[in-house]
């Protein structure tokens, strides 16, 4: 008999739209595993910027990505040995992220490891094309905006509370940058798949999110 496949519930959006802590909230609340998709380009960006390979460089970052010994366990997300949870959120890391996510063969490197995810009792997935192009089959897509300034604002916080420094203007100014790179992109740019359930989170908290998208997802069963 063929085996139904495991659960997906897709979340994507834009940088600092809250997708992380909205993703993590729903995997808690339906005991589902959790993928930070941004994570691993985050995480070849950071050996890319460790090991002096160049952010243009295609195939050698490709090769990164491919052989990068990284690992979420606990809570943590460690290179090797070493925890670098807090490392690859720097915003010059962010940003190294955004400009190798353009190139194709990066991608499709990536794309093996975020299946690997997928296991029951069921995945979470945040990112760019989570619902367009690793998991076109999940159950639930949901994209998730929120206007420009919750967003710097949010990402302001969150940098502040981690210990570093950070200027509003110039967060504005990187994420609207950003933001243009990831929609503009050939390869899997960033935009809503067309069934997916838009979700504005300017005038939201986390908590009231997640529980518009278990509402969604309990309704489907
Ligand atoms: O979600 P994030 O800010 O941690 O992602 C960092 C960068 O990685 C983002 O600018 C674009 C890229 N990314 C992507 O292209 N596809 C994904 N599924 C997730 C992230």
């Amino acid at each position: 008999m063929p085996q139904s496949p495991v659960t997906v519930i897709a979340i994507d959006g834009p940088t600092a739209s809250g997708k992380g802590t909205v993703a993590q909230g729903v995997a808690a609340r339906l005991g589902f595993h959790y993928l930070d998709s941004g994570a691993l380009y985050r995480l070849t960006a950071l050996s890319a910027l460790r090991k002096g390979v160049p952010l243009d460089r295609e195939p050698e970052l490709a090769a990164l990505a491919r052989e990068m010994d990284c690992s979420f366990s606990g809570g943590g997300i460690f290179l090797g040995q070493e925890e670098v949870g807090q490392a690859i959120r720097a915003e010059q890391v962010g940003n190294a992220a955004s400009r190798i996510a353009i190139l194709p063969a990066l991608r499709e490197a990536l794309v093996g490891l975020q299946l690997g995810f997928r296991r029951p009792p069921g995945l979470v997935a945040d990112g760019r094309d989570m619902g367009t192009m690793i998991f076109p089959d999940a159950i639930l897509k949901v994209f998730l905006t929120a206007s420009a300034a919750a967003r710097a604002e949010r990402r302001y916080k969150q940098l502040i509370e981690k210990g570093f420094s950070a200027n509003m203007d110039d967060l504005l100014k990187d994420l609207t940058e950003r933001d243009a790179r990831d929609a503009s992109r050939t390869v899997a740019p960033l935009k809503a798949a067309p069934d997916a359930r838009l979700l504005d989170t300017s005038h939201m908290t986390a908590e009231q999110a997640v529980e518009q998208i278990l509402k969604w997802y309990g309704a489907l069963e």
